[in-house]
């Protein structure tokens, strides 16, 4: 039996280890995602004078090229060598027996030579990713070992080339990041309202109609007709994927151990669609809705020839069908959808729904594919072998897992990378909320408190970028990207690994190296971070006082409650977003009417309330505060009246509403009036001093 004493030994040499990985940290600190187990060896290997390569194990001819290629891009000269060599050598060994499953990799480097071994092709190329972050400008590398897999074999990015057309070129550029970052599904987001960005040769007019139209700005357009014009119409705007630049992207990907997911939305968000075929309409009138007939027949035979135009293209085994925000609005109105439900025995428009997620799901398994679909798919029964993208939050997620079906997360709270990832004013116009770096990278798919059994089908994770505010490539990378970066890193490394301001140091770095690229990454050096005011709680004379709210006020959005009726003395003070539950969001015609008591008649020097404006959103500064107090609750005196200009802009921007002097008051009553901008008005705090 071992007692204490035989234990201090190891302790000892176990704290002695430690110390020394501790000094000797940085080399791993300069591989992102953050590798699995580095043990560091001693001395350096010099490669200034080039290495041998040398590849052994069955690799196809494919795969040996694409191999050789990523070895070359590593910044050392490499001379290809016939027989395993004995000093300066590069050696990857294909070895399927060996422990690294389909994507690890084992890596080790000492004064002779570099040896990677790995099971699968993929884990070579990842390997050859981490050596090239670690060869210095002077060609030295530090003698090492690295076991390294991925946590996650789903490790995503959605680009949305809808609403506004993005190149093959484009796509190719973040692809050679997404590569060195290990990820591996590109999910494209193909079809939307605002535009069809795929040739399909059955349908012809889909790209020469249905991917053109006038406002070139999402807004405009979605605030407009909405309408779509023909190809080559002065000033029409828009593009698509030709089949070869599809085929040239998944090849580009494939050579790079990515995915390409294709999808295809059903049967919401095909305004598009309808707009080019207005038979598939339930009502087959032109009209604002963008849901697909589920009733009629002709809605199955274009999809299914659509999707067999487009599993010719994309070899990924997981075809994305959508399956979002339909509105199932027209459908109880329409005669061929209730008589499908009738005869399908059907109970509800979420049954009918089912019924084509089923139907197309079952018609894509016959042909060896597998469908994704956002979380909604659940609603009326999932598909027997569906994968949920969890986007609504975690919980649709969680109850697929629960039946046993594949999960990717991408929660919008930390995996919507389309919100500004720093002070809204000093960010390009974009839909609302505030997402930055360090919220991403929290984001953990798995904590350890999920159960082991729903998290074996927990299968990723992935960063979606919608783009509906996104015009230009230049604003497109600075949203992707630091930000997806941290969703590679919460892919692959594991919980123990990760430490946000390691993480933060090299993600400056792979910024800085994309922005000397000509990308246009946002420049996380320059990051301002969170609303200074929502840092710490303050105290104030009001705090935690009693809050009256006057009718209609009374009515803040349940939605935006905060605190309730709390909110407005809690001493919290709210951050750039509104969906922060701590700004308190008022939506009907009355604005903000309260009454604060002081407890005690009181001498106050200020009375203040900040409010932001987004007016993306409809959220609005007040266009008048009026502030008056009261010794007893019914005698008030007004202390002040600001006027305010409500202009509508395109930047958020934040303003306080105050008054200075000295009055002695228990009650104050604060008044906040709505501008003629539907929308909400929104407060944290009613400061008094
Ligand atoms: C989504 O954001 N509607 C998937
Ligand atoms: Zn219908």
């Amino acid at each position: 039996m071992r007692t204490i004493r035989h234990l201090i030994p190891l302790v000892a040499s176990l704290l002695l280890a430690l110390v020394a990985r501790a000094a000797a940290d940085e080399p791993t600190n300069l591989i992102t995602p953050v590798p699995g187990y580095v043990s560091y060896g001693e001395g350096m290997l010099d490669a200034s004078r080039g290495l041998n390569l040398y590849i052994s194990g069955k690799l196809s001819a494919e795969d040996m090229r694409r191999i050789e290629t990523a070895a070359n891009e590593c910044g050392i000269e490499l001379r290809r060598a016939k027989r395993m060599p004995r000093k300066e050598f590069l050696c990857l060994t294909l070895d399927p027996g060996c422990a690294s499953g389909a994507e690890g990799y084992s890596l080790t480097i000492d004064s002779r030579g570099v040896a990677i071994t790995a099971a699968a092709p993929a884990g070579l190329y990842y390997a050859l990713q981490s050596l090239g972050a670690l060869v210095s400008d002077a060609l030295t590398l530090p003698a090492l070992s690295i076991e390294d897999s991925p946590r996650f074999e789903y490790r995503g990015i959605l680009v949305d080339i809808s609403r506004h057309f993005r190149t093959k070129e484009f796509l190719m550029r973040q692809i050679d990041v997404m590569a060195r970052l290990k990820m591996n599904r590109l999910h494209l987001h193909l079809t939307d309202a605002a535009g069809w960005r795929i040739e399909v040769e059955a349908y012809p007019e889909l790209t020469s109609y249905a991917a053109w139209r006038k406002p070139a700005t999402w807004k405009e357009w979605w605030n407009g007709e909405r309408g779509h014009v023909w190809e080559g119409t002065e000033g029409a705007y828009g593009g698509y994927l030709t089949k070869q630049d599809a085929r040239d992207i998944v090849a580009y990907a494939a050579d790079r151990y990515i995915t390409v997911i294709p999808e295809i939305e059903m049967p919401g968000h095909s305004d598009e669609v309808l707009a080019t075929y207005p038979e598939l309409r339930c009502t087959q009138q032109p009209e604002r809705q963008g849901d697909l007939c589920v009733g009629k027949e002709a809605t199955f035979a274009m999809m299914q020839t659509i999707l067999g135009e487009i599993i010719e293209i994309f070899p990924s085994e997981y075809i994305h069908i959508g399956g979002d925000e339909a509105s199932k609005g027209s459908w109880t109105e329409c005669d061929d959808c209730r008589r499908r439900m009738r005869e399908e025995g059907l109970e509800s428009v979420d049954e009918l729904q089912s019924y084509m997620i089923h139907r197309i799901e079952a018609w894509l398994n016959e042909r060896g594919r597998q469908i994704i679909g956002w979380d909604e798919i659940l609603e009326g029964g999932l598909a027997p072998n569906a994968t949920v993208m969890s986007w609504r939050g975690e919980e649709g997620g969680l109850a697929a897992a629960a039946a046993g079906h594949n999960v990717v997360m991408s929660p919008h709270g930390y995996c919507y990378i389309d919100a500004p990832q720093d002070a809204p004013y000093s960010q390009p116009e974009s839909i609302g909320g505030y997402l930055p770096l360090e919220k991403v990278y929290s984001y953990d798919p798995a904590p350890a408190t999920m159960s082991e059994d729903v998290a074996r089908y927990i299968l990723g994770v992935q960063a979606n970028l919608w783009a509906e505010f996104i015009v230009t490539d230049e604003h497109y990378e600075h949203m992707l990207w630091p930000r997806a970066i941290a969703i590679a890193e919460i892919g692959w490394s594991k919980p123990e690994n990760r430490n946000y301001q390691l993480f933060r140091e090299r993600a400056v770095k792979i910024v800085d190296a994309m922005l000397a690229d000509g990308y246009t990454p946002f420049d996380l050096k320059n990051e301002i971070g969170n609303r200074p005011e929502s840092k710490q709680p303050i105290d104030h004379l009001a705090r935690g006082k009693k809050v009256e709210y006057l009718l209609p006020s009374r009515y803040y959005a349940p939605k935006y409650a905060a605190a309730w009726d709390d909110t407005l003395t809690d001493g919290l003070r709210g951050t750039w977003t509104y969906a922060d539950n701590r700004w308190q969001g008022f939506l009907g015609r009355g604005g903000v009417d309260v009454i604060i008591d002081m407890e005690e008649v009181t001498t106050i020097r200020s009375i203040a309330a900040d409010f932001m404006q987004i007016c993306g959103p409809g959220v609005f500064m007040p266009c008048l505060v009026e502030i008056a107090v009261s010794e007893d609750g019914e005698n008030y005196t007004k202390i002040a009246d600001i006027e305010h200009e409500v202009v509508v802009d395109e930047l958020p921007s934040f303003k306080s509403f105050g008054w200075q002097g000295e009055v002695r008051a228990r009650y104050i009553r604060y008044k906040a009036h709505r501008s003629a901008y539907s929308g909400f008005l929104f407060v944290d705090e009613i400061v008094v001093n």
